[in-house]
């Protein structure tokens, strides 16, 4: 690598992984803000930056601010909260990190799915509150796995991973996704409203972004019936809150598992007041291993950007953006 290279100044806005940050700080100039605001920024230092490594919001007036970026590397699979298509048009490549976490963040869809059809949640507090020893055996749970039809909504690496996950459990799956998938054998639903007739349990791994706003809304959540499970492992906009916690008080379906909410890290109060819903504090990808190879993927867009003038995961956006300039 030669010095220019090793000198290339990366911008960290918010905060990342430290081993991410500290791979940067070995093979960088890392200069670290609050957050993705130029305004952080004076003159020479918007001019020096040709990366950014983050976890956070980076909007067209950021990278327009940045004359000289190339790269974008976005800790996390979804990268909903950077303006990939704006990055695409103006020739700045975008990276995010697949495969590392798909293994982790279908084992924690199907934790939450459990935990919301059969209590365990609850049933734990019961017994940690003394309950089981003065008051006996926990209600049978009127929520069951057995006999359910899974529909999963959005069929790329993850929906695959929980689909291979619900078939060993002997469950039918369909699903929904922008369009269908070639080599798969699961049932296809053109619209997600027809796929919650279909099913009684909805796992929604969608990504965020315009195109997913609140797809998951009264209707959607009607057609699942009162028996029915709603999951959501992807992104909080994907659902209308309010629907959700009026379907959950009324009864309209059973129960929801959530580990992503439209305000991270603020759950509205109306989810926190349905006993009926496990909410998790977005920890599908959070564990020392998932994070860890996370962080490594961020790095190594990064270092082959800057070394071999490629990107290892580009998203689609920036597919086309070619070799670095
Ligand atoms: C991360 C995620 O927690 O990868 C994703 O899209 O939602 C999570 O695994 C998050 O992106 C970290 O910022």
């Amino acid at each position: 690598m030669s010095s220019t290279q090793t000198q290339a100044t990366v911008l960290i806005p918010g905060k990342l992984h430290p081993h991410a940050v500290s791979r940067i700080e070995e093979r960088f100039q890392a200069v670290r803000i609050e957050r993705g605001d130029a305004a952080l920024l004076d003159e020479e230092a918007r001019r020096a930056v040709r990366g950014i490594a983050s976890a956070t919001v980076i909007d067209a007036a950021l990278i327009d601010a940045l004359p000289n970026l190339e790269i974008i590397a976005n800790f996390g699979v979804g990268y909903d909260v950077v303006d990939a298509a704006h990055a695409g048009a103006r020739g700045v490549m975008v990276t995010n990190t697949p495969d590392v976490l798909t293994e982790e963040v279908a084992d924690t869809a199907i934790g939450l799915l459990i935990n919301a059809v059969r209590e365990l949640p609850r049933a734990e507090a019961y017994l940690r509150a003394g309950r089981w020893s003065r008051e006996g055996a926990y209600p049978l749970t009127r929520g069951s796995l057995r006999g359910r039809s899974v529909g999963i909504f959005g069929m790329g690496r993850i929906g695959r991973a929980i689909a291979r996950r619900i078939e060993a459990f002997g469950l039918p799956v369909s699903y929904h996704n922008r369009r269908q998938v070639e080599d798969i054998d699961y049932r296809y639903y053109p619209t997600l409203l027809s796929l919650a007739e279909a099913v009684d349990t909805l796992i929604s791994v969608a990504p965020g972004g315009t195109a997913t706003e609140k797809a998951v809304n009264a209707d959607v959540l009607a057609a699942l019936g009162p028996e029915g499970v709603f999951v959501n492992i992807g992104r909080g906009s994907t659902v209308d809150e309010e629907a959700l916690a009026d379907a959950l008080r009324s009864g309209t379906i059973l129960a929801a598992g959530l580990d992503v909410f439209v305000d991270e890290p603020n759950v509205p109060e109306a989810l926190m007041a349905c006993e009926n819903a496990c909410l998790l504090p977005h920890v599908g990808s959070a564990s020392v291993h998932t994070r860890q190879g996370m962080a490594d993927l961020t790095v190594d867009n990064l270092i082959a950007w800057f070394t071999e003038g490629k990107a290892l995961t580009p998203v689609p956006e920036t597919a086309h953006v070619g070799q670095k300039r």
